[in-house]
């Protein structure tokens, strides 16, 4: 169904990340408009990818109503979801058209699904969640608010990630494993079991220092 109506939306970073989230969009509807707001002072007077002036620093009121939070870093994201949700803004869910996704996903506001990922049947994806290119969501996932699974990242059947955390580029967590939250798991770290909170695993099998 050809599309004649624009998207009207405004993205919060102008970094890497709001370049690909800005390509998902483009290619859903090109008829898209997206203001892009930045705090990074550096970056007044630039272009976001040469086409839209970056406005800096983000003023709430500047913003459109619909608003997606492109930032990759957890912490800033889950700063900046809060931050607008109190400003009562609507944080819009962005999928990339090539990304796999079942209809029996359950996936909130504010998540970014990159292309060529799968979030499969029964997943469910907390708020601003980051499911990065190829990175594998399998059946009966539960992913955690403003977690990151990172590009080529792999989970298998009934993985919990908790709030925060990243799962690093190529990592594998095996089936029915629980991650907590505020981990990091290391690109192309294997985990075997459960994680608990707050620590960085890495490696095959992951390994992880309490202390
Ligand atoms: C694991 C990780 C968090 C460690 O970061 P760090 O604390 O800054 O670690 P350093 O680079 O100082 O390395 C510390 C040690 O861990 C090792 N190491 C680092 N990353 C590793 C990894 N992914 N797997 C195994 N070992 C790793 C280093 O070789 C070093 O070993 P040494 O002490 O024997 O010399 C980081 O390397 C990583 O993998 N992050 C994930 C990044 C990612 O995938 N981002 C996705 C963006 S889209």
């Amino acid at each position: 169904m050809p599309i004649d109506a624009p998207l009207v939306c405004s993205l919060i970073g102008a970094g890497g990340h709001a370049g690909v989230v800005a390509d998902a969009l483009w290619q859903n509807n090109p008829l898209t408009q997206l203001t892009v707001h930045d705090d990074n002072s550096a970056l007044i007077g630039r272009t976001f990818l040469g086409l839209s002036p970056i406005t800096s620093p983000v003023n709430p009121n500047d913003l459109h109503e619909s608003c997606h939070i492109a930032i990759g870093s957890n912490r800033i994201r889950k700063i900046w979801s809060e931050r607008l949700l109190d400003s009562n803004h609507k944080l819009l869910t962005v999928k990339h058209p090539k990304a796999a996704i079942s209809p029996m996903a359950v996936i909130d506001d504010g998540c970014f699904i990159a292309a060529l990922s799968v979030v499969s049947v029964n997943a469910r994806l907390g708020k601003s969640v980051i499911v990065n290119h190829c990175a594998v969501v399998d059946h009966d996932c539960q992913i955690g608010d403003y977690a990151h699974i990172a590009p080529h990242a792999t989970l298998g059947g009934g993985v919990h990630i908790g709030q925060n955390t990243l799962v690093g580029a190529g990592a594998v967590v095996l089936p029915q494993c629980h991650v907590g939250r505020d981990v990091v798991i290391g690109a192309g770290a294997v985990v075997i079991g459960n994680v608990p909170d707050g620590v960085v695993a890495k490696g095959v099998p992951a390994r992880w220092d309490l202390s």
